[in-house]
């Protein structure tokens, strides 16, 4: 590991030319073929590294991966991303793996993020577009003492921890579209994704998964729901490295405050960030759709919206179809 750490530093240093293993070898006191077997472990991480007989090895083109060695400049967490960090080419969806994670008895604060997901997930059952290099995809660990009835706090923790991250990096004015859609201009620009494992009265595990929209282009995004990303909003690039640390921050920050103060922080800021409050919406649920003023989001982030009638309801699953 440190060989290949090593070897990357060094690739970057003499990018755009060529690192010669010989020297590598001889420098570090390794045979030739360890750092053969280096480079190898690099290109399975998903960098792009050309070999030349003669003259060695060179970055083919600049990183922008997720792996530790990029993420880590950026990290300031003390718990989310540093107690174990899985990193994947391709997943067929990072929660599916966190899970599995979770279930081998991995701790709290476990990361899991892919460069792509084959078939990553979204909320109600729909599909996340995840196309390689451009988004960010990634599920955190989490290990909830409280009762399974309270774990929609922990959902809308995390729309709240992408929101303040992307307003404080880029001052994108993102909002949250209950439960923890992420708008720009009314532009999905990320999601949130929290599946728990659960007894009646006790949380197993929780794995929050989180979906960014970052540097794509319009042709990258799927047709029919109005998507955007950091990129189109800015009109630059933006380290994904960068957003996805500084989203960890904001995580570890909002469940620090959720475990020792309870949800009233938690819900305050929501309510400053929400696009659904004090508008008229539809709201699609089991039995219908709901249509009236949204209100207000309880101790258990549940929806209230006032009908056109006068009647009160509280939505805890569904979808908001309009926001007017
Ligand atoms: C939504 O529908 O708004 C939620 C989208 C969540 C997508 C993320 S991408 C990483 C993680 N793995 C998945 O399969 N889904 C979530």
């Amino acid at each position: 590991m440190a060989l290949r750490q090593e070897v990357l530093k060094k690739l970057r240093e003499v990018s755009p030319c060529f690192l010669s293993g010989e020297s590598v070898a001889q420098h570090e006191g390794v045979s030739r073929a360890a750092v053969w077997k280096a480079v190898s472990s690099l290109r399975k991480a998903g960098y792009k590294i050309s070999g030349s007989p003669r003259r060695g090895y060179r970055l083919v083109e600049p990183a922008d991966l997720l792996t530790l060695h990029e993420v880590e400049p950026h990290l300031e967490t003390k718990v989310m991303g540093r107690v174990g960090y899985h990193h994947f080419k391709e997943l067929t969806s990072t929660n599916d793996r966190a899970k599995e994670l979770a279930a081998a008895g991995c701790p709290e604060g476990t990361l899991v993020v892919a460069e792509a997901q084959t078939a990553g997930k979204g909320r109600l059952g729909r599909s996340w577009h995840s196309p390689l290099g451009s988004g960010l995809y990634f599920s955190l660990v989490l290990r909830p003492k409280f009762a399974p009835h309270l774990a929609p706090r922990i959902t809308l923790l995390g729309g709240v921890a992408v929101c303040r991250a992307i307003r404080g990096l880029t001052g994108v004015e993102a909002g949250l579209k209950w439960p923890n859609d992420v708008l720009v201009r009314h532009r999905k620009v990320a999601g949130v994704l929290a599946e728990m494992e659960a007894e009646a009265d006790a949380i197993h595990h929780l794995i929050l998964g989180f979906g960014v929209n970052v540097n794509m282009e319009s042709c990258d995004l799927p047709a029919p729901i109005k998507g955007t990303s950091l990129m189109l909003e800015t009109g630059k690039r933006h380290s994904r490295a960068q957003v996805m640390a500084r989203i960890l921050l904001e995580v570890e920050e909002l469940w620090g405050r959720l475990l020792l103060e309870g949800f009233t922080p938690i819900a305050e800021h929501w309510r400053q960030l929400s696009i659904t409050l004090g508008r008229l919406v539809g709201v699609e649920r089991e039995g219908g759709v709901v249509v009236g003023r949204a209100r207000d989001i309880d101790q258990e982030g549940a929806l209230l919206v006032m009908d056109q009638g006068g009647h009160s309801h509280r939505i805890t699953h569904g979808e908001v179809l309009h926001v007017r």
